[in-house]
């Protein structure tokens, strides 16, 4: 199976697990990227088994309209059971780099007002440590050179993702080099850069499950 061949696959899996394991219309948490744009077009045929969605992402939002289902905002939704996402990378604890798509800011946010993260991340994803993988990092424009410098003085080497505006109206610095191996104090530490509005390791809203695939077989981890 090539990689969207998995991407399918994942999607899928997913799907079957939100259906079997949402007892009530629900709303559901929808992520950003193009394993996520698989789930949205299998979601078309179960609108009606989901109150609505919070969409990580205008572009998100848009296909979610595009097959009828309900937009939700957080007063609608309440706590969501699911949130259904892919990942750039993911380590074996469950811990991953984000925002690949630049949505990592509403990800975060979408993600924790979710019980569970259901990660779907093909075979490549999978790694023993974050960051290879340039890790983004979204930043309020004018601070683009001290946070740079701040990157700079923790052993990254961060490059301003050309072209890149977020949905929020900032820019995106994706930090080569970094060796994330405490994902959690990582994650922390770069959240005090001022300047920095969210960084793309996603510890605090781990992943609670993992679809993911060995060859053509799907191969399934829950963290909690
Ligand atoms: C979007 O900002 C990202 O966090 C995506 O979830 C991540 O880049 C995975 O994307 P793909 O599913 O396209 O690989």
């Amino acid at each position: 199976m090539d990689q969207n061949q998995q991407k399918e696959a994942i999607a899928k899996a997913a799907l079957e697990f939100v259906l079997e394991n949402s007892n009530q219309p629900a709303a559901l948490g929808v992520g950003t990227g193009s394993t996520a744009d698989f789930f949205i077009a299998m979601l078309a045929d179960h609108v009606r088994r989901f109150t609505g969605a919070v969409a990580s992402s205008e572009a998100s939002a848009e296909g979610l309209r595009k097959i009828g289902m309900p937009l939700l905002n957080f007063s609608d939704s309440g706590l969501m059971d699911f949130y259904v996402d892919g990942a750039d990378e993911i380590e074996p604890g469950g811990a991953m780099v984000k925002g690949g798509g630049a949505a990592l800011t509403r990800e975060k946010i979408v993600a924790s007002m979710a019980r569970r993260f259901v990660c779907i991340a093909d075979e490549s994803k999978c790694v023993d440590t974050l960051g290879g993988f340039p890790l983004p990092v979204e930043v309020i424009p004018m601070a683009e050179v001290p946070v740079s410098q701040a990157m700079q003085q923790l052993g990254g080497k961060p490059v301003t993702r050309e072209g890149c505006i977020t949905d929020n109206g900032n820019i995106i610095l994706d930090v080569h080099g970094l060796e994330i191996g405490d994902a959690l104090l990582w994650e922390k530490t770069l959240n005090m850069i001022p300047g920095v509005v969210t960084n793309g390791i996603f510890a605090q809203q781990r992943a609670s499950l993992l679809l993911t695939m060995k060859g053509s077989e799907i191969v399934r981890v829950d963290y909690d």
